[in-house]
């Protein structure tokens, strides 16, 4: 069904496709040789031009324990795009090589040129602001194992809403659910961009932007707490001012409901504390490690093995 398809946004693939990647994902989780041989002899080329650590190292790991191999860069001043090679150009040579790219890129709709360039499937792994679709595959798959469905529940979005795109890929998303509120809690400087709200107007969504954790956490079922992004400040001062506006620890996670879920695509800096971590609720560590079964399951699916 997903063979030879392209991931640039979450509404690529309808909630069937995703319900799909999700059984697959978990499968695996349960036998980590399911699939194992299925990517033998293809290729996969991982061109990150920003950097990162768990997108990049868990779509090669997912590939390689699917049995195929992977070629690409981790940095793009280890590539002709120093040079001045356009974007358009090592695409069309990325996509003569390998099977299929996956893709970071500072740029918004990067992702989308890449798309209309390659001869192969392309994921998007991040396009500036824009969009991460394979982390919202990650938190979906993460809240359905962790609270056994997805639907019915508050979910609160914490931290930089704004150029946050790990949180404008899985508001829409989440969107696309029956009865999810949300609650967006975030600086003024911060808050989620007009164009995602006017999404979920549309789609008659309930949410409500608040600046107070403390005041919103004992309503959340869901914690989505986000990094904020020095990288996509102009201003050192503005990073510096809001950078530990929120931090979680253990006095605010006192307020929260005992089966709260609290993720975090990560990094994280100071938003939460260590402390946290042993905290049976604290779920990002474990949501990293869907990240790898999840992305195993989109590889085998769109270099159509399964
Ligand atoms: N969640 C995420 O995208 O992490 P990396 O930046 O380390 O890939």
């Amino acid at each position: 069904m997903l063979k030879g398809r392209s991931l640039v946004e979450p509404e690529d693939f309808s909630l069937e496709e995703m319900e799909l990647l999700f059984s697959l994902a978990e499968k695996i989780e349960k036998d980590e040789k399911y699939l194992r041989e299925s990517c033998r002899g293809r290729l996969l080329a991982t061109l990150f031009f920003e950097p990162s650590t768990r997108t990049r190292l868990s779509f090669e790991a997912a590939m390689l324990r699917l049995g195929g191999s992977c070629l690409g860069f981790a940095e793009p001043g280890s590539s002709s795009a120093v040079k001045g090679e356009s974007l358009a150009d090592t695409i069309r040579m990325a996509a003569s090589y390998a099977d299929a790219i996956v893709m970071r890129n500072p740029k918004e709709g990067a992702a989308l040129l890449a798309s209309r360039y390659s001869t192969v499937p392309v994921i998007n792994a991040g396009d500036g602001g824009h969009h991460h679709p394979t982390q919202t595959l990650t938190d979906l798959l993460t809240i359905k194992r962790l609270s056994g469905n997805i639907g019915n529940m508050t979910v609160g979005f914490c931290g930089d809403l704004k150029f946050g795109r790990t949180v404008h890929s899985l508001a829409k998303a989440l969107a696309r659910y029956k009865n999810i509120s949300m609650v967006f809690i975030s600086p003024e400087e911060l808050v989620l961009p007009e164009y995602i709200k006017s999404i979920l107007k549309k789609q008659n969504v309930q949410y409500i932007e608040s600046e107070n954790l403390e005041k919103s956490i004992g309503e959340l079922d869901v914690l989505y707490m986000t990094r904020v992004q020095r990288e996509r400040f102009f201003n050192e001062d503005d990073y510096i001012r809001l950078k530990d506006t929120y931090v979680l620890n253990s006095d605010r996670m006192a307020a929260g409901k005992e089966k709260l879920i609290v993720l975090h695509p990560l990094p994280r800096v100071n938003e939460i504390s260590v402390e946290v971590d042993t905290d049976p609720r604290a779920a990002y560590f474990k949501q990293a490690k869907y990240g790898m079964y999840v992305r195993m399951a989109l590889l085998s699916s769109i270099l159509g093995a399964e």
